[in-house]
């Protein structure tokens, strides 16, 4: 066929992920094999969907989020997933991107979760080559790497591997198993000043990071098995000690990053106080000041209401456990 009419494309839905065992830094900041693993729920109801157009008549790519026309360092990272799928599907045609999110950017939701998840689903889909969950998790994987835990559905667990072909996530519970529902508390909605991305790069630079490498094993495994187990009050521990851990590890980089507003913390002990009253509900903070109030469904009306009130509080997002990502449109022309 003719470059110039070359004309594939393909729209897929993902969602993003609340890791309950962070990720934070990496062995290979190219190909983004993480220090240390790490398990997530991916978030019902908050959606990316993103359409791949690849045009023979394109002379470059071109990436829009929410309508905006975006470069930089987004554009960087997209190329990246495409240029693998070039590679894989061995032809040399530009595509553009058109990325829509249903929640709002930047602000500790990990919209880059969803969107390298649904880009890797579309992109691929597009091309129509055959990539099965773990080599779909991988690609996802190049332009970020939460992104992996975004492919497959439920409760999920990213493994470190030894390299690029067996560092992937995959299901440890499907969607139903648990009813959790995250409560997302937003206090913020200005972007952060210095992202993940450039975030994991500087984890290695704090003394901290080593030990809390080291100690991941353990906490994956109390993890994992107080999910298998529905064991609210060890996952809650555990779940907290391991967002603790994270952000320790933050505020001493060089240059260290204070993600926390005062108010986030005015919330998290307001979790901690109506746990030890009984509340099953625990905390964990991304990168960004909003707290993820993970709970038992059955108890979200009382975590509203619990926060609702307090001090900086603009909103409050409920999502349930979410099902992986998918293609919501396939429509090839040759
Ligand atoms: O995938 P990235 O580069 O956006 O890093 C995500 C890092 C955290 O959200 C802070 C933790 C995690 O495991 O999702």
């Amino acid at each position: 066929m003719e470059i110039q009419k070359f004309s594939h494309s393909a729209t897929a839905l993902a969602h993003p992920n609340i890791a309950f065992i962070k990720y934070w830094g990496n062995r290979d900041d190219a190909l983004r094999l993480p220090a240390n693993g790490s398990i997530s729920m991916n978030l019902e109801g908050l959606d990316t969907r993103t359409r791949v157009h690849f045009d023979g008549s394109l002379r470059l790519d071109e990436l829009q989020i929410d309508g905006v026309p975006t470069g930089g360092e987004s554009l960087e990272r997209v190329k990246r997933v495409l240029d693998e799928v070039r590679r894989l599907a061995v032809m040399q045609v530009f595509a553009t991107v058109d990325s829509q999110n249903n929640f709002p950017l930047g602000v500790g939701i990990a919209s880059s979760a969803s969107g390298f998840a649904a880009l890797a689903l579309s992109a691929s889909g597009a091309v129509g080559i055959d990539m099965d969950e773990s080599s779909l998790s991988r690609l996802a994987r190049l332009g970020s790497g939460s992104a992996c835990r975004s492919i497959p559905g439920g409760f999920v667990e990213w493994v470190t591997g030894t390299g690029d072909l067996d560092s992937f996530a995959a299901s440890i519970a499907p969607q139903g198993y648990w009813d959790l529902q995250d409560c997302i508390v937003l206090l913020s909605s200005e972007p952060k000043t210095i992202g993940s991305s450039l975030g994991n790069k500087l984890a290695g630079t704090s003394p901290f990071q080593a030990s809390r490498v080291a100690d991941t094993p353990r906490r994956l495994s109390i993890c994992r098995k107080s999910i298998l187990d529905r064991d609210f009050n060890a996952f809650a521990t555990i779940v907290e000690e391991d967002s603790n851990l994270m952000h320790s590890v933050m505020r001493t980089s060089c240059p260290p990053l204070f993600y926390w507003l005062p108010e986030s913390l005015t919330v998290m002990q307001a979790v901690r106080v109506a746990r030890a009253a009984g509340l099953h509900a625990c905390y964990t903070i991304d990168a960004g000041p909003n707290v993820h109030i993970i709970c038992e469904a059955l108890v979200s009306g009382d975590v509203v209401k619990l926060v609702e009130n307090l001090p900086g509080v603009r909103e409050v997002r409920l999502a349930k456990a979410g099902g992986p990502a998918r293609l919501v449109d396939n429509s090839a022309q040759a």
